[in-house]
């Protein structure tokens, strides 16, 4: 391949990474993306193409460098300039006044200003920038002496590895709260738990053991966030107040929570308090408290710290809520690889607004730990916020002839022998046709993030397997509405609707297939890569260990549990019938390249407002015919495209003799190279 000019390819290198950096932040800090996932691929596959064909240009701050990084032996210790302080905890509004009257006595009854924040429940990091880079990223530790987690915390999206803006400070220490949201820590769980690894107990966990993973592979696969309140060290940089700090960190790019507020006497913080303890149920991610900071940082100053806490900022923490109630029977159910999950079958009670009537107990080992049995009473904990936590038995009351609970070594839909795989927690049923699990797996494969089919819940699933209508995932293209009617609760219009359905899925296309195949390991992500590698799940099927390891962001557990999935005939089999009854099986990104591409080898900038087309769109039309779009006009562009209020492009592109074309004239040129 040719080589381009390397200063040409630099530019454009650079364009990519600056429109990638800002899209990562409107999704991942602002919540408000303006283009599609899809497009955002795109963008990041061209830079990935760029610096692999020109490695010279790879910078360690690059997008494309987030995931991967080689496991480190142990971590390194981080020695904190500016310590990272815990906080004294308060629990009721009389101590918040008091920790008011104090720092108000300390500076000579002056006014003061507070700041309330969400006590975020996760993991406290540090992260340092220097001269806008993101060099290291560690743990709170003891808060003198953290861990250097930065490879793991690179794998972080709502991290910036660079700052935002023309003239970051030299340094700047960033301090924040690694999190994850309660939805993702309970898919993750659910995950952990069909894998036969031990569930975390609570996000805040979940977030810890990702980010003190060794191998950094894995924590960029956990959907781990960051809201960042405050800052340690800085140079070059002076705030006056606490709110000007969250300010300038939001500027920088970084996810500062926006429910903050700036309080100008204690009793408009106790009101705060007392709001989010109602409130805090709304939140996608857990919070435990309120931190209120004095917001004056030259009071601050005055103020000072003990060798534990500053003197500045206090925490007021949200009641816990738990509850007592009996355990009125404790089921096992049977998952979608097989896996034998107890649950405690509870006397209603009211835990934080919510009736619980069950709880998962995670598996046998747990069971066991806690020795927890059908009529005891149990303390439970509102964990994740919705999923219901046993803490412990209440021993006292135990009925005197409460038996300790068997561990199966029967699955209970189907009564085939259960086996403990070596070096796993779980139990499972190794009974590939018992109807627990085929139940679970169509369920898998119908629901929303795989196939999408509207109407085909548990009770639909329940329906067809016992009818025997559906023995695979497969079969469920060759049922027929007058198989269907004959079910009880369905009607000519609700066999339709299903009917249409299962045939609107056929489209979902091969990432979707996959993931819903439930293969161990293989999430949503996980799919998408591999799709992405390999086009196809016929192509996919033919790959080793080997050719899967080498994906970035695939190791080895990944690999080999695809290989064995594809090793097993009948897996094979029912991929084969899919793409019989039509389902997707390929990219469509492939299909295209037999399309006519008339714009192929010819190189486009665009520059401002087309009359039709947006500038995704229009991105869009012209890749799809094979051109290619670069961000900046150098002797290697083709065309310029030029809408209402063009930017600098268009005078370059005029110095450099560049053919300049409206939308139309775009249009036209599609239209003759098409026509030959
Ligand atoms: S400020 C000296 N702000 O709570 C200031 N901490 O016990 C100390 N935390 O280790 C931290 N959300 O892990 C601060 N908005 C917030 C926070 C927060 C959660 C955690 C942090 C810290 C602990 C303090």
């Amino acid at each position: 391949m040719v080589r381009r000019d390397l200063e040409a390819v630099r530019e454009e290198i650079e364009a990519l990474r600056r429109e990638i950096r800002r899209h990562e932040w409107l999704y991942y800090v602002k919540n408000a993306p303006e283009i599609s996932d899809f497009e955002f691929d795109q963008l990041l596959k061209r830079l990935e193409r760029l610096e692999a064909e020109y490695p010279e240009l790879v910078t360690p701050d690059s997008p494309t460098q987030r995931v991967g990084g080689e496991p480190s032996e142990e971590f390194a210790q981080v020695v904190h300039r500016v310590p990272m302080l815990s906080l004294d905890n308060t629990y009721e509004a009389g101590e918040l006044r008091q920790f008011d009257a104090r720092v108000r006595r300390m500076l000579g009854n002056e006014p003061v200003e507070y700041v309330c924040e969400l006590k975020i429940d996760g993991l406290a990091v540090s992260l340092r920038y220097e001269a806008g880079q993101l060099v290291q990223g560690a743990t709170r530790g003891d808060g003198r002496v953290g861990e250097d987690v930065t490879p793991n915390l690179r794998t972080v999206r709502s991290i910036p590895l660079r700052l935002l803006g023309e003239t970051p400070p030299p340094v700047l220490e960033v301090r924040g709260e690694v999190y994850m949201e309660k939805a993702d820590f309970q898919r993750l769980n659910a995950q952990r738990i069909e894998n036969g690894e031990p569930p975390f107990a609570n996000p805040r966990n979940a977030a810890a053991g990702s980010v003190r993973l060794l191998d950094p592979r894995i924590t960029a696969s956990r959907p781990l966030k960051l809201w960042a309140y405050g800052v340690g060290e800085h140079e070059g940089v002076t705030f006056q107040t606490h709110a000007e700090v969250l300010e300038r960190l939001q500027e920088w790019g970084l996810p500062v929570n926006p429910h903050f507020r700036v309080c100008t006497d204690i009793e408009a913080v106790v009101r705060y308090c007392e709001e989010w303890t109602r409130r805090r149920e709304e939140l996608s991610y857990e919070v435990d408290g309120v931190v209120v900071k004095v917001n004056s940082l030259e009071q601050q100053a005055r103020l000072g710290s003990t060798a534990k806490s500053p003197r500045w900022a206090i925490s007021y923490k949200f009641p816990v809520s738990q509850a007592m109630t009996v355990v009125r029977d404790i089921q096992v159910q049977v998952g979608r690889t097989g896996v034998l999950t107890p649950r405690a079958i509870l006397e209603p009670v009211f835990v934080d607004g919510v009736t619980v009537s069950h709880a998962t107990l995670h598996n046998f080992d747990e069971v066991q730990r806690l020795d927890v049995r059908v009529g005891d009473t149990v303390l439970l904990q509102r964990a994740g916020g919705v999923i219901p936590q046993v803490l412990g038995v209440v021993l006292d009351k135990r009925p005197p002839d409460a038996q300790p609970f068997p561990i199966p070594s029967r699955c209970p839909s189907c009564g085939s022998e259960v086996a403990r795989v070596p070096g796993e927690v779980a139990i499972r049923c190794v009974n590939l046709a018992c109807p627990a699990q085929l139940r679970r797996r169509i369920e898998h494969f119908a629901s929303r993030d795989a196939m999408d089919i509207e109407g085909l819940g548990p009770n639909r699933v329940a329906q067809l397997v016992d009818a025997g209508l559906v023995r695979d995932v497969a079969d469920l293209y060759t049922l027929r509405q007058e198989d269907l009617i004959r079910l009880e609760r369905m009607g000519p219009d609700s066999s339709r609707n299903l009917i249409q359905a299962i045939e609107e899925s056929k489209t979902r296309g091969p990432a979707r297939v996959l993931f819903g195949l439930g293969i161990p390991l293989v999430g949503t992500t996980v799919s998408q890569l591999l799709v992405q590698r390999f086009g196809s799940i016929p192509a996919l099927m033919e790959a080793s260990v080997d050719d899967l390891t080498e994906i970035p962001g695939i190791g080895e557990a990944v690999a080999s549990s695809v290989v064995q999935f594809f090793s097993r005939p009948e897996n094979r089999e029912i991929v084969r019938r899919l793409g019989e009854y039509g389902v997707r099986l390929e990219e469509v990104a492939r299909a295209k390249e037999e399309r006519p591409r008339p714009l192929a080898g010819l190189t486009f900038v665009l520059t401002g407002e087309l009359p039709h087309y947006t500038r995704a769109e229009a991105r869009r039309l012209i890749e799809e015919a094979g051109g290619r779009v670069t961000e900046s006009v150098s002797r290697r562009t083709d065309y310029l495209v030029v809408g209402e209020n063009p930017g600098s492009k268009l005078q370059r592109a005029r110095q450099l003799g560049i053919p300049i074309l409206d939308e139309a004239g775009l249009l036209r040129l599609i239209e003759e190279r098409a026509q030959g």
